[in-house]
């Protein structure tokens, strides 16, 4: 089993960012009305967990919790329905500002659209957000999930009336096979991922998301809350963490004189696609291949998407590898709360961040990890819980039974790497300052440490 592996971005502010304008407050206000026009529409809530946060040492943690989206169990049709709200309106040549959802599915607006098929490919939450889209739209959904996927999973978009397809590919090779079906159908490929020459839908699937960064702000504002100083989001292909940390870096979560917080992307080990390119600190994305093997699997996505590339790499300040025992260990803490503390139902890739960030805080050798992310009593940390148990069996097999449990004690630790012209690697937790030190002098700016 892989440790947990951390490496600081020594990228960000190198001066070849991308414009935010895509992602600041006239794209997020827009997504924010139309999601607010669609009938059932509430704010997601966004808990402060006081008793973790006094037990980590940590003044501060949010976590919103995205399970209570649309009755979807997941942030993810954020994405997927002001994406396709974007491509009807722009078929019917209106603003997205002056059309609601209802009138989209308008039998008067059907008749000018005409009949759409929406097309995807998806590890789940995705598929559903579309599949649901299509559903409230009265247009059609085909979905392509990759081999292995959870039955639960498909059944949900099979419910709205959709197609979904369990191909025999991992899941960039199901992105190929929804590609090719909309080349040769005509459909409209909504996917979540953006390539060179496919990157105006994949934006507004990000600006969609824009609606979490909005309810954030407010959240805090009207909790009389200042910015949080850090914040932790995972990863599958990075639009999701990309769009906040856009939307963070444009100043949605932050008053005039606040410092936008400190992100860290989180991914797991079988699938840390941007861990590898930022760890490879050249500016160009790594792409993993293989079955991508984790418990997480809205994160098991192996090339990061062009678009979120640019962002995360000129923005985020750390990107960590987890193996699955984190993300389980974040489910059963949030399912099992401190006292005081709401109980959260989270799933496999929405709980990793919480599970990292505990581990991080209550691991005694990881001093020299937190003084690198400048974690500590004054830290205000940022949270989302991105799905809740959209899996049910899955979330049982953890919760209920110990499935992927702690491995602490058990001789697997942490991999840090402070990145530079090298890697250093020291067995033994003692060992680190002696041999940090010994980075420094030969100018490494990064060490690498494992814990036996
Ligand atoms: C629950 C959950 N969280 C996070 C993500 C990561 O999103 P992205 O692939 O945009 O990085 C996904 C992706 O499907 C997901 O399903």
């Amino acid at each position: 089993m892989r440790s947990v592996e951390m490496v600081l971005n020594q990228m960000r502010g190198r001066g070849d960012a991308p414009p935010l304008d895509d992602f600041g407050q006239i794209e997020a206000a827009s997504a924010l009305g139309f999601h607010r026009r669609i009938g059932h529409y509430e704010p997601t809530p966004l808990h402060s967990l006081g008793g973790l946060a006094s037990r980590l040492g940590l003044e501060k943690i949010f976590i919103k919790d995205e399970s209570k989206r649309f009755g979807l169990n997941a942030f993810k049709a954020l994405g997927g329905s002001y994406a396709m709200g974007r491509v009807l309106a722009e078929k019917l040549g209106i603003p997205i500002e002056t059309v609601t959802f209802s009138e989209l599915a308008s039998p008067a607006l059907r008749a000018k659209i005409g009949d759409a098929t929406f097309v995807t490919a998806t590890d789940g939450n995705h598929g559903r957000g579309v599949a649901w889209a299509a559903q409230q739209l009265g247009q059609k959904a085909v979905v392509f999930m990759p081999k292995g996927s959870a039955e639960a999973r498909a059944a949900n978009i099979r419910a709205t009336g959709a197609e979904c397809r369990i191909t025999e590919h991992n899941y960039d090779g199901a992105v190929r096979e929804a590609e090719l079906f909309a080349k040769s159908s005509g459909a409209v490929l909504v996917q979540d991922m953006a390539w060179e020459g496919y990157e105006k839908i994949p934006r507004w699937i990000m600006q969609g998301y824009l609606t979490m960064a909005m309810e954030i702000q407010s959240q805090l504002r009207d909790a009389g809350e200042p910015a949080p100083t850090h914040v932790f989001l995972q990863a599958g292909n990075g639009s999701f963490p990309a769009a906040i940390l856009g939307g963070i870096e444009a100043g949605l979560l932050c008053c005039k004189g606040e410092a936008p917080p400190l992100a860290i992307i989180v991914e797991p080990s079988e699938a840390d696609c941007i861990y590898k390119s930022i760890q490879a600190n050249d500016g160009q994305p790594r792409a993993i291949t293989g079955e991508m093997n984790t418990l997480m699997a809205g994160l098991a996505c192996g090339k990061p998407s062009s678009l979120a590339w640019e962002l995360i790499r000129s923005f985020a300040f750390a990107a960590a590898s987890c193996p699955d025992h984190i993300a389980a260990n974040g489910m059963r803490m949030l399912a099992s709360p401190v006292q005081g503390d709401p109980p959260i139902v989270s799933g496999e890739s929405g709980a990793v961040t919480a599970g990292f960030l505990e581990w991080l805080m209550s691991t005694p050798d990881a001093d020299l990890v937190r003084q690198k992310l400048k974690l500590g009593q004054k830290s205000r940390v940022l949270l989302i819980s991105t799905e809740g148990d959209t899996s049910p069996q899955t979330y049982l097999d953890v919760v209920w039974h110990g499935k992927c449990p702690d491995v602490r004690g058990q001789g697997l630790g942490v991999r840090v790497q402070g990145l530079g012209s090298g890697v250093i690697s020291c067995p033994i937790a003692n060992v680190i300052n002696v041999r940090s030190k010994a980075a420094c002098s030969k100018g490494f700016h990064l060490v690498t440490c494992n814990w036996y």
